[in-house]
């Protein structure tokens, strides 16, 4: 697939409150297959809001998360800072740089639902040249065709193929044909790749499912809203009318009055404040509008090297 560095843009927050999570037991399987002590380092490919560091930073010592949208790694720092996870370096960039952002040796290298989105053949040989002896490239996904099938907890099932033509309503015949096109002409299997690749084959292992897994309305938006083809884009935004109301004041002779801009004042600070409020435990007290997440992840970047400089 050809690298869009768009794609992603804007859909952080949605992935992480929308996408369907793995496995719970996914860090136990990965440290049994693996035979994981703690040590070593692992570098997540398209490591997207932090989701395998959250589940997997815990069997490294280091972990190098990779990802070419910005949004995705600020989101990603800020979720795992919450949670305590202090062991990951966060890297913009593509699986294709691999070779210059001096990771090896790599006791893992591991693509959450993004291996689809690289140069295959080109970036497993990448990842060969990084593992240390007895290391392992490890590509995690969902898996629900010809899985077993938990019992229905009695909800309705979700009706996709009736959100995916809302979406095509809007976004239109483009966004099919993109669709179409994965349906028709699925991406070649990971299982040819691998086998063609200096790793000569594979083996896929399943970690059980999860039986509770209920999607309210909110999960099911978000979800659709952190996908690259369906993410609310400015450029998007429906057309509508414009109407002018004239209602003059009795304040003044000229009948003027401020509008707009007041309403809008509360706005910007109140969503400045939120970020200081987020990255205060990082000991940072000052963004300049506007609040960009290269901005933010600058912040942090500095802050983190400040920090480990002064240990
Ligand atoms: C579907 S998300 C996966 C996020 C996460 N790893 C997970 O398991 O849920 C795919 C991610 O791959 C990233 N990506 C797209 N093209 C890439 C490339 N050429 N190299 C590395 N990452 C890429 C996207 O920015 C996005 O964050």
């Amino acid at each position: 697939m050809e690298f869009d560095p768009l794609a992603f843009a804007g859909t952080a927050e949605y992935y992480s409150r929308g996408r369907p999570p793995y496995s719970t037991d996914i860090a136990e399987v990965m440290r049994h297959e693996l035979s994981l002590d703690g040590n070593g380092r692992l570098l997540d490919v398209g490591c997207g809001p932090g989701v395998l560091e959250l589940a997997l930073a815990a069997l490294f010592q280091r972990v190098i998360a990779l990802d070419p949208e910005v949004g995705m790694l600020t989101e990603g720092a800020r979720r795992c800072l919450h949670a305590g996870v202090d062991n990951v370096r966060w890297t913009q960039g593509v699986a294709e740089d691999i070779p210059v952002l001096e990771v090896a040796p790599c006791r893992a290298v591991t693509f959450g639902q993004s291996f689809h989105r690289v140069r295959r053949r080109e970036v497993a040989e990448l990842v060969f040249e990084v593992l240390e002896p007895g290391g392992s490239l490890v590509l995690i996904s969902n898996a629900v065709v010809g899985r077993p099938q938990p019992e229905s907890p009695g909800y309705p099932s979700i009706p996709h193929d009736a959100i995916e033509e809302l979406i095509i309503t809007y976004l239109g015949e483009g966004t099919r044909n993109y669709l179409e096109r994965w349906k028709v002409e699925p991406p070649e299997r990971f299982e040819v790749a691998l086998s063609q690749s200096r790793f000569r084959g594979s083996r896929t292992v399943y970690a059980p499912g999860r039986p509770d897994l209920i999607r309210d309305i909110d999960a099911v938006v978000d979800n659709y809203f952190s996908m690259s083809y369906a993410a609310p884009r400015a450029f998007q935004v429906p057309s509508y009318d414009l109407e002018l109301t004239e209602d003059r004041t009795l304040g003044n002779p000229l009948g003027i009055k401020g509008a707009g801009e007041a309403g809008a004042t509360g706005a910007p600070p109140a969503v400045v404040s939120a970020i200081l409020d987020a990255l205060k435990p990082l000991g940072i007290d000052q963004i300049d509008m506007p609040a960009t997440p290269q901005k933010i992840w600058q912040a942090i970047q500095e802050r983190s090297a400040a920090k480990a400089a002064a240990e």
